[in-house]
């Protein structure tokens, strides 16, 4: 499976809900989540995503979040279509530490 990891948080871009070919995106206040047993492994998000936020999960940084994906993706509602980012999404971009900034 590809996770989404903190990069996507308070950037939240959404181009990837355009791409997946089975719209395994789920959406939170700040951020997604890929339903880890729906993603077909095609990684067509991974170039997709601005902020590079969504990782495979072999890659190191996504042990930290494939739990929180697994857990959200089962809570948060479905997202295939792309919304309006936030308008500091650009300022949140490359921006480190915002894990602390998760809301479920
Ligand atoms: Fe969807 Fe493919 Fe990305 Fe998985 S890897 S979330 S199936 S676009
Ligand atoms: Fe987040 Fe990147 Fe998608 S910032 S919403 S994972 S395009």
């Amino acid at each position: 499976t590809y996770v989404v990891t903190e990069n996507c948080i308070k950037c939240k871009y959404m181009d990837c809900v355009e791409v997946c070919p089975v719209d395994c995106f789920y959406v939170g206040d700040n951020m997604l989540v890929i339903h880890p047993d729906e993603c077909i492994d095609c990684g067509v998000c991974e170039p997709e995503c601005p902020a590079e936020a969504i990782v495979p999960d072999q890659d190191a940084k996504a042990a930290a979040w494939l739990e929180k994906n697994r857990d959200f993706a089962s809570l948060w509602p479905n997202i295939t279509r792309k919304g309006t980012p936030p308008d500091d999404a650009d300022a949140w971009k490359d921006k480190p530490g915002k894990a602390d900034l998760f809301s479920p």
